[in-house]
């Protein structure tokens, strides 16, 4: 029995080409948005019986495209042999704790629904937080897209591994950057950010950066998403006065909100690189082949037969 991939709009070029090295069948979902914001959803082709990978991210308009995952999870349960989700970005993944004393963990409510719809497993690539995948009561596969990343600089962009500092913005992303120095053979910081939990400022402690590990460098700061662009922003504003040589930006979900992308070049980032688990012009790395290494895998563990 072949597998079917069913995408939206949200993840388009990624799915097509996922369903190519697939060799699955790809069927585009289609969907109408009304004037009062409403989405309608058809899924154009019969799926009784069959295995079905749906493949949708979760990228701004985060409810929009949420609440049409939702729409087509709950039409692909009722027919489909067996489900498996992958959402590229997921969103929400931040807000996996009470932060302030009375706020919603939404992820844990966005993780309820979407495992009441009977799914085999979860694919993802670097979620925000293990706590927020905690909250998924069925197998998540977290993909990291760091290999990916750090390829494209050792393939891309000309690196002397000796005068190469990764930095990670603040201490949530400490293995992140850690695996990435690795990957570079180059050496690693992680600086101390602070969010206001109210206004959303974001701080760093200059201290936090020396300037006798950053003079004269390039450095790379590594980050799992860019929304606004703040956290890195404010990064950037910090390392330049380290007097390092250039500076460049990496993350895997470019959400890049108030039109980050030319903020950050603004700011004096050389480039952004990022993976394409989120359409955008710093989407430069391309996750379908990793993406379907893993998910024929996750197949054979998951619906006991691989495709
Ligand atoms: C925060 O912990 C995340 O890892 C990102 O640094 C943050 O969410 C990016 O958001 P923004 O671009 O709005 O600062």
């Amino acid at each position: 029995m072949s597998v079917i991939l069913l995408s939206t709009e949200s993840s388009k070029g990624l799915a097509s080409c996922l369903a190519s090295r697939l060799g699955a069948e790809f069927v585009d979902v289609d969907v109408k948005v009304f004037p009062d914001g409403e989405s309608k959803v058809r899924i154009p082709k019969q799926l009784d019986g069959k295995d079905v990978i749906v493949v949708h991210s979760t990228h701004p308009p985060v409810d929009k495209h949420m609440m049409q995952l939702f729409f087509i999870l709950s039409k692909v349960s009722r027919v489909a042999a067996n489900t498996i989700v992958f959402i590229p970005y997921l969103g929400y993944a931040r807000q996996d704790r009470e932060f302030l004393e009375g706020e919603v963990v939404s992820i844990s409510t966005i993780a309820d629904i979407i495992c009441s719809y009977n799914i085999k497993a979860l694919i993802t690539f670097d979620a925000h937080s293990m706590l927020a995948l905690s909250y998924f009561k069925v197998p998540v596969h977290n993909i990291s897209a760091i290999p990916l990343l750090a390829d494209y600089f050792l393939k891309h962009v000309s690196i002397d591994p000796n005068n190469t500092v990764a930095v990670s913005p603040d201490a949530g992303g400490a293995l992140r950057v850690e695996e990435f120095a690795k990957l570079l053979k180059c050496k690693y910081i992680v600086l101390k950010k602070s969010r206001d939990r109210v206004t959303g400022e974001v701080s760093i402690d200059e201290h936090s950066i020396s300037k006798d590990s950053l003079k004269d460098k390039v450095a790379i700061i590594v980050d799992d998403m860019i929304s606004t662009g703040s956290s890195v922003i404010t990064a950037i504003d910090n390392l330049k006065r380290s007097e390092c040589k250039d500076i460049y930006v990496t993350c895997t979900h470019a959400l890049m909100l108030n039109d980050a992308y030319k903020r950050i070049l603004d700011a004096g980032a050389r480039d952004v690189i990022a993976s394409n688990t989120v359409p955008s012009p710093a989407s430069k790395v391309d996750i379908s082949d990793l993406a379907g290494k893993n998910i024929t895998s996750i197949l054979a563990t998951h619906i006991a037969k691989s495709i």
